[in-house]
């Protein structure tokens, strides 16, 4: 069992990447972004409170998506959980290594995906996922292979997120630079940090983060 965090600017990889892990080692995707837009499609009082903030491209409040992920790790993982999106602040990344010493686990590795900031812009404004079961795809790098059909579940319920547009994702990249880049320093003094080259190929990116997690194991 291996635990680890997907830390990267917004559409750098990390969904599509976490995805290959749940599928291939049996480990459990904590995704915070997809388990705040379930909230707003659910209409809950949280989701209500958070579908702005989301839309325009700042961050949640810590306090909300620090109870999300409490939650979540009482539910035993065979594989481990890959933090995806979380944490995202110097408060989260403390509040993680609490929740994980007090359910008696532990951080294997931060695996840090470097990509430059053309590159995310071509990446979020191509950007589909499927509805149904969070599937990612892209205009161009990675297309459906039947138009309008999801190829892992046949679902056509293909959707582009509201915050995917140019002045929502200039807030997002601000909000990276601001208050998670911080964090590649406190991992890197904890001996914790691996950089990778996210601009690579989607193979090629998963094999960097298959070698970090065979290294762990
Ligand atoms: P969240 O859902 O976490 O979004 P994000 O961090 O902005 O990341 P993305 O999902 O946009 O990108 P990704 O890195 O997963 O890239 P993907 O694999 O999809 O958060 C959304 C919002 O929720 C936040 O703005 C905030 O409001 C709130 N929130 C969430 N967590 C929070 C927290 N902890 N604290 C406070 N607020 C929080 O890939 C992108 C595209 O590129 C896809 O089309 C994909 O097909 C393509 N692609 C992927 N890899 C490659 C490759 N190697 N080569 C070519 N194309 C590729």
């Amino acid at each position: 069992m291996v635990n680890i965090i997907l830390l990267g600017p917004p559409g750098a990889g990390k969904g599509t990447q976490a995805k290959r892990l749940v599928d291939q080692r049996a480990m459990v995707q904590l995704s915070t972004g997809d388990m705040l837009r379930d909230a707003k499609t659910s209409g809950s009082e949280m989701g209500r409170k958070v579908a702005a903030v989301m839309d325009r491209g700042d961050l949640v409040t810590d306090e909300i998506v620090i109870g999300l992920i409490a939650e979540k790790l009482a539910t035993p993982s065979v594989g481990g959980f890959i933090f995806d999106g979380f944490p995202r602040t110097l408060k989260q990344a403390d509040a993680l290594a609490d929740l994980l010493l007090q359910s008696g686990q532990g951080l294997d590795a931060v695996i840090e995906m470097q990509v430059d900031d053309a590159a995310l812009v071509a990446r979020i404004s191509g950007r589909y996922t499927c509805g149904n079961c969070g599937e990612v795809y892209h205009d161009t790098t990675r297309p459906t292979k039947a138009a309008g059909v999801c190829d892992a579940c046949g679902s056509t319920d293909l959707r582009r997120r509201a915050d995917d547009n140019a002045d929502a994702l200039r807030i997002r990249l601000m909000e990276y630079y601001k208050k998670t880049s911080p964090l590649i320093g406190y991992y890197y003094a904890k001996k914790q940090l691996t950089s990778i080259d996210g601009l690579a190929e989607m193979d090629a990116v998963a094999a960097a983060v298959a070698k970090v997690l065979d290294r762990q194991e």
